[in-house]
């Protein structure tokens, strides 16, 4: 359906004929904040992605048009430079980067759309910036690999949209894989897939529709906190190159010597790593309550000490742990809004979504959307 609406834009606009490609959202199941801490994650691309329809052009310009926003944009491929047209700035950025490698992407046209809800936490941005490296690469046949793909989304997001992200978004929009989730070490970026099939759980997410303007940055100052937190550690173990590398006794014993602020991050994040290392030896086992309850942890020292949360999302949680059927339940992706993603048992998803939607309401007096998702292929060319 997205492709034929795609499609004849692209004919309209371009009169030429377009290849496509497509790039997923994604979930993380746990390891939240751990990634830009050189740690572990356990995330899955999901059924929600942006297609795109692009061609080479002759005219030397990058011609982008954004469906959803109904939005024109075209720059100079010797002119790329940061605009105040946000959804431009991660491809223009995406752009750069292969022009930064020394390679001469030629004019190019593209208009893109899809089903990822902005702002809900599920890595739109992500999925822009690695569909259109992977669409850039495979039309000017640049031979990159799939892995210097994924860093140079990342990159993209550094420079052109001023968030300092680590590397599990765009690692997983890339990666994904149906029905497997992947236990990523981000530091070596080895990684490893763990079959999580829709005949097992459920797993909804629940969008609070609130998108906080601090988001940005404040994910930033967590990122510099957790340095802190490194230096501090350094000072009696000098072996630690990052938070991935401390144990909570090494923690405890430097404790006298943070601020409490940077102890409770640091804290979070050492906890944090231990957690997706069970949730991988739970999943294994099948052990879907173990699971579940390590997902509440998470909530819980995102929460409390982490302090990436907000009200709507601890009250969502809070009203998915009474609901008979939740196996697990937290707050996901950067924080401050966004989503929450629910593990429920097979079966009853129907009932969670019926009973959290009429719940939240009368405790808030608002409305969040819900998804039921599964887990999906990562991202590449379409073939029709
Ligand atoms: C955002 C970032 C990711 C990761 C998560 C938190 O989604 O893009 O790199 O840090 O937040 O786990």
């Amino acid at each position: 359906m997205m492709i034929t609406l795609l499609k004849e834009k692209f004919k309209e606009l371009f009169q030429s004929e377009p290849d496509f490609y497509k790039a997923p959202g994604r979930i993380n199941l746990i390891g939240e904040h751990t990634d830009y801490n050189d740690g572990f994650v356990l995330p899955a691309a999901i059924d929600k992605s942006v297609c795109f329809a692009v061609a080479k052009n002759k005219v030397n310009k990058l011609r982008l048009f954004a469906y959803d926003f109904s939005q024109f944009f075209e720059l100079g491929m010797d002119e790329l430079k940061i605009t105040n047209v946000q959804w431009a700035n991660y491809l223009v950025g995406v752009v750069a980067q292969f022009q930064k490698k020394g390679l001469k992407p030629e004019g190019l046209d593209c208009v893109f759309g899809g089903d990822i809800p902005h702002g809900a936490g599920l890595s739109s941005s992500a999925a822009l910036e690695c569909g259109f490296a992977i669409a850039l690469n495979d039309q000017f046949g640049f031979e990159m690999a799939k892995s210097e793909l994924v860093l140079m989304a990342q990159k993209a997001e550094h420079e052109f949209a001023g968030v300092l992200c680590g590397i599990m978004d765009q690692f997983v929009s890339v990666f994904g894989k149906e029905g497997q989730v992947i236990k990523l070490d981000c530091r070596s970026l080895d990684y490893e897939y763990y079959p999580l099939t829709n005949k097992e759980v459920d797993i909804v997410l629940c969008d609070t529709k609130v998108n906080h303007s601090l988001a940005s940055s404040e994910y930033n100052i967590r990122r510099s906190e957790c340095e802190q937190g490194v230096k501090i550690i350094q000072s009696k173990f000098p072996e630690v190159k990052a938070l991935r590398d401390a144990s909570p006794g090494m923690l405890e014993e430097v404790k006298n010597k943070m601020g409490n602020e940077v102890y409770r991050r640091c804290h979070y994040v050492v906890h944090e790593n231990e957690r997706v290392g069970k949730a991988c030896e739970a999943l294994f086992k099948n052990d879907f309550s173990t699971f579940g309850k390590l997902m509440f942890n998470t909530h819980d020292g995102l929460s409390k000490d982490y302090k990436v949360s907000c009200t709507e999302l601890d009250v969502l949680v809070d009203i998915a742990k009474k609901i008979p059927g939740t196996l697990g339940a937290r707050m996901m992706g950067g924080g401050f809004g966004g989503c929450t993603v629910n593990l429920i048992k097979k079966g009853k998803a129907r009932n969670f979504i019926s009973r959290i939607e009429e719940d939240y309401t009368k405790r808030t007096g608002a409305k969040i959307q819900t998804y039921q998702v599964k887990i999906s292929e990562g991202a590449g060319k379409i073939k029709l």
